[in-house]
């Protein structure tokens, strides 16, 4: 079969609408299910018209996130935008993330030393604290309790705000404005949050260069004193790390609590020890994955894949949920079980952009997951589970909120 392009290919005319909104929080429409027995790669339509590849299996996806022709940067308009607020600049302007090497290189070795496991497990007394808290709220006000807005969404922010040394009593503008950026409705709104956050990390970056506090920004402000990095950077720097590191941990934890509470027999043995809380919670990562691309890539030449040429300017996009469920690499991978005991799953993405906070996000699903079934062992939903509300299709899948009682 000689290779084709999206833009020439008679599978372009019937590219289906992607991403869909999910019917259940955490299993994929059904319609990406058909797309991934069409084959490995196949053209989407995003919601501004243009099409791009969708890669849906492990292999696959693999292979193209270590090719170097694929580019991450953001600021070219052959960066697919996958959502109408993320068509804003100030979700296309980010260091690291949408950076290609060798500036991408720079930054990574910069942030690195202050993300792996030993640093990660550091910081579990300060999780287990704020984790604690939240249950002793939750428990003090008594049922029903909103699993996002009483628990989920404070977790991420707070730890962050503690590995980098920004007051606890901002939380509510961080999740204000990450969430303008990552959830709103248009590239306008999008904007406007990421100004405010500019305006802000710009203040609070300066004071800390003056005075370099204890937390990741004081460590970084150190090297603008010393000339190793500039103020400009270390704003850019700080905003991606909080926009990286909000929306997808608190959007997971939710999901991950629903998979477990929808499979009461798995969780029981979570509850009893039998089962390993590091492999459950990859199983969670590997069913649940939050957000449907976990990589978007545009090809820099043209590449031949599976009988397809991915031409030049083309957009690529890894698909979480469908290579998490690629047949090729596990056995009836649309069911969850507890104890898989597979790290083989893409919700961190691949290659050289792949999650620099995944230690710590693990850190948290751990925590989070531990002390909310062990201090709470008779939680349950409390509404049906067909009735628990799925968030509009956009950046992040989940859930809207999760009413729980005991
Ligand atoms: C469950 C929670 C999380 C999920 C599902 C997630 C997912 C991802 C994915 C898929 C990528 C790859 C993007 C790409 O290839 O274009 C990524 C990159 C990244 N993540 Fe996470 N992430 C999570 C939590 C965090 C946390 C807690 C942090 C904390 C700082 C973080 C920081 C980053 C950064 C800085 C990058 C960019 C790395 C690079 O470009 O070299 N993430 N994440």
């Amino acid at each position: 079969m000689s290779p084709q392009s999206a833009a020439s290919s008679a599978e372009f005319a019937d590219a289906p609408p992607f991403p869909r909104r999910r019917v259940c929080p955490y299993e994929p429409p059904a319609a990406y299910t058909e797309l991934s027995e069409r084959g490995p790669i196949n053209p989407v339509t995003l919601w501004n018209g243009r099409q791009v590849w969708v890669v849906t299996s492990y292999a696959l996806g693999r292979a193209l996130l270590s090719d170097p022709r694929m580019s991450s940067d953001r600021s070219r308009d052959e960066y697919p935008s996958m959502a109408p607020n993320l068509s804003a600049e100030a979700a296309r302007k980010l260091v690291l993330v949408g950076m290609d090497p060798p500036e991408h290189d720079v930054h990574r070795r910069l942030l690195s030393p202050y993300f792996g496991l030993k640093q990660a497990r550091a910081m579990r007394p300060a999780v287990q604290a704020i984790v604690d808290e939240l249950v002793d709220d939750m428990l003090a006000k008594g049922p029903v309790a909103d699993l996002v807005a009483d628990f989920a969404l404070s977790i991420p922010s707070r730890t962050m705000f503690a590995l980098m040394g920004i007051p606890d009593d901002e939380a509510e503008f961080f999740e204000s404005v990450t969430s303008g950026i990552m959830q709103g409705a248009d590239a306008e709104g999008a904007q406007q949050a990421g100004a405010r956050f500019v305006a802000y990390l710009d203040q609070l970056v300066a004071a800390q260069e003056q005075a370099p506090g204890s937390g990741l920004i004081g460590e970084l402000a150190r090297l603008v004193v010393s000339g190793e990095l500039d103020h400009a950077e270390l704003v850019q720097i700080t905003m991606v790390l909080l926009i990286a590191g909000l929306e997808t941990t608190a959007s997971m934890i939710p999901v991950g609590a629903l998979v477990l509470l929808d499979h009461p027999a798995q969780l029981r043995g979570l509850q009893a020890g039998t089962v390993s809380l590091p492999v459950a919670v990859e199983e969670l990562l590997r069913l649940a994955a939050v957000t449907d691309f976990a990589a978007i890539r545009w090809a820099k030449e043209d590449i031949e894949v599976d009988g397809h040429r991915i031409a030049a300017g083309e957009g690529v996009v890894v698909s979480s949920p469908m290579v998490n469920r690629d047949s090729a690499v596990h056995d009836d991978p649309y069911a969850f079980r507890i104890d898989r005991g597979s790290r083989k799953h893409m919700t961190f993405g691949y290659g050289i952009h792949q999650c620099l906070g995944q230690n710590l996000a693990r850190l948290q699903l751990e925590v989070a997951y531990e002390t909310l079934f062990r201090r709470i062992p008779g939680l349950r939903l409390a509404v049906p589970a067909e009735r628990v509300t799925v968030r509009p299709v956009g950046t992040m899948q989940g859930v809207r909120e999760l009413p729980v009682t005991w």
